[in-house]
This record gives structure tokens, sequence and C-alpha cells, in this order.
């Protein structure tokens, strides 16, 4: 297959590409700087010049291909308009690919969040057959943004289009993971000389590995029916005191709880406060019996095991 894929050179991109290639599939990817392009270069796929805000390159990216791949991310519009402005950029790109893709029966697989069925009311893994809830601040403010790319994504099956989600968790490791979630929270332990957990620490945490997520990716790609939800989980949910253990007997810190009633007060886990109580167990049973996806990798407490998230530095 010819695949398009938009952010190559990014934590998930940079394991997909190699992925895609690994199976037989020639790659393109965007490139909006020549640094973008000798990196895509060297993963062995080839470059398109341009960025996510050009819509009609995407249009014309996606009308050439037999398929797109879309982990693309404008981080930059964050410092800006916040995740509100990154949704709205998101958008356009999924409708400009929806537009170039309706009526072909092509695929579209693009990076939803696990957590977008909700947390609060499940009181159960979420499941694949869960949707996402509604988008919007009024559906519980920031984290919940981000779900209108998810339902337009998937959506998009009814105008003929292949088109599916892989949801992946908030934690997703690597050796090569600079700026996730794992970076912060070891950033954080080591300015505060403790590892917080909130509360009991109870509440659970997925994870995945990126390059069994970069393999999920491509079997969506290959062969997932239109208008799916994927669950790239490897581990179903981790206590999150168990995470904090781990990077302490790691760093040689304590894992201490931040009780409930301070967690959103200004202190320990800053603008991570918000997202730290989270629960949220999520099963992967449907997208094992139906892709056939196996994770290969070693999970999330083997990699913080491994040390290399924890290199002089
Ligand atoms: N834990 C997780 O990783 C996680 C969890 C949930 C959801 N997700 C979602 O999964 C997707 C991929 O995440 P990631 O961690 O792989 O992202 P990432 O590492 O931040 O990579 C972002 C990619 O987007 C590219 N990009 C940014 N702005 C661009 C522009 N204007 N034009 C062209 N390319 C641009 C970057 O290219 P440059 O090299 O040019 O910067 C980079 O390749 C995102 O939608 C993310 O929200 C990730």
């Amino acid at each position: 297959m010819r695949v398009f894929v938009t952010g190559g050179t990014g934590h998930s991109g940079s394991y997909i590409i190699p992925e895609l290639i690994a199976a037989g599939h020639e790659v393109t990817s965007l490139a909006r700087s020549d640094t973008a392009a000798t990196a895509l270069s060297a993963l062995g796929a080839k470059v398109r010049r341009g960025g996510l805000e050009d819509l009609d390159g995407l249009k014309e990216a996606a009308a050439d291909s037999d398929g797109v791949i879309h982990v693309g991310f404008r981080r930059e519009l964050l410092p800006s308009g916040g995740i509100n402005a990154v949704t709205a950029a998101e958008l356009s790109a999924v409708l400009a690919f929806g537009e170039a893709l309706a009526g072909t029966g092509k695929p579209l697989v693009a990076a939803g969040s696990i957590g977008s069925p909700g947390w609060e009311d499940l009181g159960r893994p979420a499941t694949e057959e869960d949707p996402a809830l509604p988008g919007g601040d009024e559906y519980g403010g920031t984290l919940r943004v981000r779900n209108v790319v998810e339902t337009t994504v998937v959506g998009l099956a009814e105008q003929g289009v292949r088109s599916s989600i892989v949801r992946l968790p908030t934690i997703a490791h690597s050796t090569t993971d600079t700026a996730g979630f794992l970076p912060l929270l070891i950033a954080l332990a080591k300015e505060k000389g403790v590892v917080g957990y909130p509360g009991d620490g109870a509440n659970l945490w997925p994870a995945v590995h990126i390059r069994d997520a970069a393999s999920l990716f491509r079997l969506a790609l290959e062969k997932g029916p239109a208008g799916s939800y994927w669950h790239a989980v490897q581990d179903e949910g981790i206590p999150f005191r168990e995470i904090a253990e781990a990077i302490g007997s790691r760093l040689g810190l304590p894992a201490v709880s931040i009780p409930a009633d301070v967690l959103m007060l200004p202190g320990h886990f800053g603008f991570l406060a918000n997202m730290v109580a989270l629960d949220l167990p999520a099963s992967n049973l449907i997208t094992r019996r139906t892709l056939g996806w196996e994770p290969t990798q070693p999970g999330l407490l083997a990699d913080l095991d491994n040390g290399h998230y924890f290199a002089a530095g």
C-alpha cells in the first residue's frame, strides 16, 4: 500500500514508519523542515514537503495515497491557543483527509485517547465499543475537547472512508520517549525530592510500548473495519502508586501520597493535577481478537526497570 503518514518524526510516527516499511508498504511522510525531511529519509520514507496547515496539500497527498495514518500533532499551537486551537487544527486536517478519501473505501487511521469514553461513570474498563463522549468544554472541560476529532474520524465511515481511531493511553513508553508523561513525572520527582501519587494511589493507568502501538496502527490500516475504535493498551491498568514506587526505587526517592483534598491546590503536581487522579482502566480484548494484535514489547514496569528513563542528565 502507498501510505501517507503525518507526524512521522514524532514519538509514535517514528515507530509507525519503520513498522509499515517492514511490512512491505511504501511510505510518504510530511516534513515541514529540512531536519524533519532528513529524519524521515533516514527512516526510509519518501518526503512530502509541507505543513499540516496546508489543507489543500493534505487533500492532494491523501488522494495520491492508498491510505492515511494521521499522528501529526500541532503542539506549537498550545502556548498561544491551548488545546482548543490544537483541536480545531486537527479537526480541519481530518476533514480534509475525509474529503479526499470520501467514497473510496480507503483507510484513514488517526490517534485518539484512552479516556475519551469518560471515566467517572463507567465503573469498569473501557472497551472499544464505548464511543467517545461528545467533546467540548460543556462536557467535562479540556480533557474531552479532542473527542470531537475521534467522533469526526469515526463518522467518516458513513462517507465511504475506512476510518478508525487508535486510542493511545497517556503513558506511551519507549527508549525515545523524551516528551511524554513519564519524563514529566520523573522530572517532577527529581524537583520535589519525592514521587507523588494521588490519594491511596489505587487509580488505574493503562500503558503501551509505542512500538506495539505502531503495529496496531499498521493492522488498523491494513484490515480494520470502517468506523472502529482500537485500544493500544498493553497494561490494562496499573495502580498509580505502583508506577510512583517504580520511579521512586530507581531515583532513590520515597513515593508519597498527595491527599485528594489538596490535589487540585497549587502544589506537588502543578499542571498535571487534573490528570493524575484519573482512573482509566481499558480493555484490549476486541482489538486483539479482531485484528490479531499481540503486544511483544516490555510492559511499563519492566520498561521502567530497564533504566533508560533514568540515564544521567
Ligand atoms: N501518550 C501519547 O503519546 C499519546 C496519548 C494520547 C494521544 N496521543 C496522540 O497521538 C498523536 C501523536 O502523538 P506523538 O506523541 O507521536 O506526537 P509528537 O511526538 O508530538 O509528534 C508530533 C508530530 O507532528 C508534527 N507536526 C507538528 N506540527 C506540524 C505542522 N504544523 N506541520 C507538519 N507536521 C507537524 C511534528 O513534526 P516536527 O518534527 O516538524 O516537529 C511531529 O512529527 C497526537 O495526536 C497525540 O495527541 C498521544
